[in-house]
């Protein structure tokens, strides 16, 4: 089939590359024209295991092309897929100004018949308002439907998940269209789920905000664990073996981040008070998470008098590993306020260290190296959980001018810093190192 896809961020450009690679005909559209020039050279905008290849096989079999015309994007397309930004306002609702543009782009150019997909993730009641405006704008005349198809990809491993997802939603009034749209998806080989368009819409808010609940969950219990000398793994492990619970997202750390869980958490708190609906759970997560994003402070803070002037290195800054995504890091969070308090900040991440200079404060100073980060700093905070930051040889924290490292995503074995000597604080896990236990 001949398929637009309007928005090539990260979820547009999965969308449209893992399209075309099952067999359909894909034109992505961007307004960037130094962004689409990239892409149809097969350069990937964005770090994504497995997609510049995609991209490339794909480009060279003449079935994916990216081109900054709308209405040459739109021509003869079967299908429109609207996957462009719903940026969070500052009252926390998303922002509908670019799904607008797309819907009147769409009733402007569309020659044929036309389902409209929106992957874009809003609010409840969107889908009708997009057939609204575009039948409103209608130039010629044509049929359109639209389908609610929300995005259930993680970042990192986006590409593996199109193909092995749990399930495709696809929310429509249209018989003819849900149909149409569940064809175009049976390539992928993943059940597909057909609802209404509301119920689709709210599939993606109640899933990502049941995911980032089962987070602020853990976060707490690890926080009571810490108190209690108990051990949050341990606990996660037992409770996770009950098949009602089921044993994800139950990872405890330094709190949830990315382009989604606190976008779509809030917008949900959002929704539900436009409705007179005060969603007190929602507001009690998205605290805790907030809390969380801070802990590694508080434990920091705990162990110094004053950290103004003391050396204190970073391993980490992506929100989660395998990304170069700096969106709403507990990294911003925690280097600001170092900063702030009069640190000098050492950074390390093995790939976001492009998108964190654009976000981090100027007095950052960046690392090539875990070794290079490490060495003569105070105390050292692990943030993310990279591969390897998680299988870095533990000798390394000798070359600090004392050996203590925080740790907000639990990283090291407690046995085995213990046995190298080093002073180590994790989230949710006991200590019973006592000071004679270091090397000073
Ligand atoms: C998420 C959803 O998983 C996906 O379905 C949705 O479409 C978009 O949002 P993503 O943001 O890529 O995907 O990351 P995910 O792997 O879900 O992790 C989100 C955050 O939660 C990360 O900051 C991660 O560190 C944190 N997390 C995750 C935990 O702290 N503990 C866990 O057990 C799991």
């Amino acid at each position: 089939m001949n398929i637009s896809v309007v928005g090539t961020g990260y979820v547009g450009l999965v969308t449209g590359v893992c399209l075309s690679e099952i067999g359909h005909r894909v034109t992505c559209i961007d307004i960037d024209e130094a962004k689409v020039e990239k892409m149809n050279n097969g350069i990937s905008p964005i770090y994504e295991p497995g997609l510049s290849e995609l991209m490339t096989k794909n480009i060279e079999k003449d079935r994916l092309f990216f081109t900054t015309d709308h209405a040459n994007g739109f021509y003869n397309a079967d299908a429109v897929y609207i996957a462009v930004g719903t940026p969070e306002k500052e009252d926390g609702s998303a922002d509908m100004k670019f799904v607008k543009q797309v819907a009147i782009d769409i009733a402007i150019d569309v020659s044929k018949d036309t389902v409209v997909v929106t992957k874009s993730t809003v609010p409840v009641g969107t889908n009708d308002k997009i057939k609204e405006v575009i039948q409103a704008n209608l130039v010629n005349n044509v049929r359109i439907d639209v389908v609610s198809n929300p995005e259930f990809l993680k970042e990192g491993s986006a590409i593996e998940d199109s193909f092995n997802g749990d399930r495709i939603v696809l929310g429509s009034d249209s018989e003819y269209a849900a149909n149409l749209i569940e064809e175009v998806n049976k390539g992928f080989g993943v059940p597909i789920y057909k609802t209404d368009i509301r119920s689709a819409e709210m599939i993606k808010y109640a899933s990502n905000a049941f995911l980032a609940t089962k987070i602020s969950f853990i976060n707490e219990i690890a926080n009571i664990c810490d108190r209690v000398n108990a051990n949050v793994e341990d606990v996660a492990k037992g409770m996770g073996m009950d098949k009602r619970i089921g044993d994800k997202f139950l990872k405890a750390g330094i709190g949830y981040g990315g382009s989604c869980f606190p976008k779509d958490t809030k917008a949900l708190i959002q929704i539900a008070g436009n409705v007179e609906y005060d969603f007190e759970l929602l507001k009690g997560v998205v605290k805790v998470n907030q809390k969380q994003q801070a802990l590694l402070l508080d434990k920091l803070n705990e162990r110094f008098d004053s950290l103004e002037g003391k050396r204190i290195a970073v391993l980490g800054l992506a929100f989660k590993p395998n990304t170069d995504d700096m969106r709403e890091a507990a990294s911003i969070v925690i280097t600001n306020n170092l900063i702030e308090q009069g640190a000098e900040v050492f950074g390390y991440d093995p790939i976001a260290t492009d998108n964190a200079k654009t976000l981090l404060s100027d007095k950052m100073v960046y690392e090539g190296s875990v070794e290079a980060a490490v060495e003569g700093s105070d105390a050292t905070l692990i943030i993310t959980e990279w591969d390897e930051i998680k299988h870095v040889n533990l000798e390394v924290f000798r070359s600090m001018k004392y050996p203590l490292v925080i740790d907000g995503r639990n990283c090291f074995s407690l046995d085995k810093m213990k046995e190298v000597g080093i002073e180590y604080h994790s989230v949710g896990r006991p200590t019973d190192m006592k000071k004679k236990d270091y090397i000073l």
